[in-house]
C-alpha cells in the first residue's frame, strides 16, 4: 500500500457507505476431515441444529458442506471430496480447524476491492451464486497463517434477515429434513447466542504486524493490550492485543508466544499446527453461563479443569472490584466456572479442552455482566490448568 493512499483508506468513520462496514459474522467455516461426522459431534456436544447441507446428493461434486446453527451462530463444516481439494490438504497439514471467519457486508465486491486497496492479499476473487430466489456474492482476503476473511453480501431469499430466521444459506445449500437430534436440541437448549470473539495465534514477533494489518486493511481499532507480565506463570507466557471491529460485531484478540522457562501454550499450538498461525479459540456468548455450562457438561463436553484453590480467592478478588456476583457462588464452583471483574462489570467464562486430537482449536463459553474484557484476572489460574494439560500431553 502506498503511503499516499493510506490516510484516506484507513480514516474510516462510522459512515454507512463504508464498503468495509461489517454487518455481522456471516459464518465461520471449518475445514474438517469428515463433515458428516463432525456435524454430529458439534450438534450432540454443543446443541447446534444440523440445518442444511450440500453434498453429492445435492449435486455438489467437489466438497460436502454442513451448516450448523444456534442463536445467531452459523458454522459451516467443509470436507473436500478428492485429494486435490484444498480442504483435504489443509486437514492433512493442520488437522481440523477454522479456515474462514466470514463477514456479512452490504456489497461483497466493493468490500473485497477496498480491502485490496488497503493492502490485503486476495484469497479468492468475488464470485456470485444465484438462482431465481436470490443471490449471494463472496470474495476473500488472506489474514494470518491459514485463515481468510470472506466478505459476503446477500440478496432475495438469502438475505441476512431470512438467514437469521433459518432461511437458506445460499443457492447451493438445500434444507435438511428432520433429524431426531435437532428435535432433542430444541427441547434441551445450550443457550449459545453469537460469536463474542475469535482469538488468533501468530508466530513470535508477528503480533504487531497483524495488529497493524487489522487497523490498515479492515479499519479495526486496538481495544486492549496485555503483555507478558499480565499473562505469565513461572513457566510459560504469551502476549496479546485485542482488535475491535466496531459496531459491536466482533473482537479479535491476537496472541504471540513470549519467552518463558517452558513451552508457551501458543508455541504448543503452532507446533501441532504445522508451524502455521491460525485460530486458537472461538468464544460463544450466552446470557446464562450456569445453565449453558450445566447443559454442555451433561452432554459430555470436556472443559478445562480449574484447581479447587481458585475458589478460595476469587470471591475476594471480584468483590474488591465492587461487583456482587448475582449467580449462585456454590453452583459456579460446582460447575468449575471462572469469574472475573473490571471497572465496568464482571464476566463468567469457561474453556473447553481441544476439540480434536491435536491440541489446537477450542471453544470458550462466556457471559458478560457489563465487563467487556477477557478475564485477565483468570489468566494465571487458567495457564496453570493449561500447563497441567500440556504436561499430560508431553508438550511442556
Ligand atoms: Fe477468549
Amino acid at each position: 500500500m502506498s503511503t499516499a493512499s493510506k490516510p484516506s483508506s484507513i480514516s474510516r468513520p462510522s459512515a454507512d457507505d463504508d464498503p468495509l462496514r461489517l454487518i455481522d459474522v456471516d459464518h465461520v467455516r471449518f475445514y474438517v476431515g469428515n463433515a458428516k461426522q463432525s456435524a454430529y459431534f458439534y450438534a450432540h456436544c454443543f446443541g447446534f441444529q444440523i440445518q442444511q447441507c450440500s453434498d453429492l446428493t445435492t449435486g455438489s461434486r467437489q466438497e460436502a458442506n454442513y451448516l450448523l446453527t444456534q442463536g445467531n451462530i452459523r458454522l459451516v463444516l467443509t470436507t473436500g471430496l478428492s485429494r486435490d481439494h484444498p480442504a483435504q490438504r489443509e486437514v492433512m497439514l493442520h488437522g481440523d480447524g477454522i479456515k474462514d471467519l466470514a463477514f456479512t457486508v452490504a456489497d461483497a465486491e466493493a468490500a473485497y476491492e477496498q480491502a485490496l486497496k488497503n493492502g490485503a492479499e486476495s484469497a479468492y476473487e468475488p464470485v456470485t451464486y444465484s438462482c431465481e430466489a436470490g443471490a449471494i456474492t463472496k470474495g476473500g482476503v488472506k489474514t494470518y497463517g491459514r485463515v481468510i476473511h470472506s466478505f459476503v453480501s446477500r440478496r432475495g431469499e438469502f438475505d441476512l434477515a431470512n438467514l437469521r430466521k433459518g432461511g437458506r444459506m445460499s443457492p447451493i445449500f438445500k434444507n435438511r429434513l428432520q433429524f431426531a437430534l435437532n428435535d432433542y436440541n430444541r427441547q434441551h437448549p445450550c443457550g449459545l447466542e453469537y460469536v463474542d470473539h475469535c482469538v488468533g495465534n501468530v508466530e513470535l514477533g508477528k503480533m504487531d504486524h497483524w495488529v497493524k494489518w487489522y487497523e490498515e486493511v479492515l479499519g479495526f481499532k486496538l481495544f486492549k493490550h496485555f503483555d507478558d507480565k499480565d499473562i505469565s506463570t513461572e513457566y510459560s507466557a504469551l502476549m496479546s492485543k485485542v482488535m475491535d471491529s466496531g459496531f459491536g460485531i466482533i473482537k479479535l484478540p491476537i496472541n504471540e508466544p513470549a519467552e518463558g522457562r517452558r513451552k508457551s501454550q501458543i508455541q504448543e499450538y503452532l507446533d501441532w499446527h504445522d508451524d502455521m498461525p491460525g485460530i486458537q479459540h472461538l468464544a460463544f456468548r450466552t446470557d446464562d453461563e450456569l445453565a449453558s455450562v450445566a447443559e454442555l457438561r451433561r452432554r459430555g463436553v470436556d472443559f478445562l479443569a480449574i484447581p479447587e484453590t481458585y475458589y478460595e480467592e476469587v470471591w475476594d478478588r471480584v468483590a474488591k472490584m465492587g461487583w456482587g456476583i448475582r449467580e449462585d457462588h456454590e453452583r459456579i464452583r460446582q460447575l468449575g466456572i471462572l469469574v472475573d471483574a473490571d471497572d465496568d462489570g464482571y464476566l463468567l467464562q469457561l474453556f473447553t479442552k481441544p476439540l480434536q486430537d491435536r491440541p489446537t482449536l477450542f471453544f470458550e463459553i462466556i457471559c458478560r455482566r457489563g465487563s467487556e474484557s477477557f478475564g485477565r484476572g483468570n489468566f494465571k489460574a487458567l495457564f496453570t490448568a493449561l500447563e497441567a494439560e500440556q504436561a499430560q500431553r508431553g508438550n511442556l
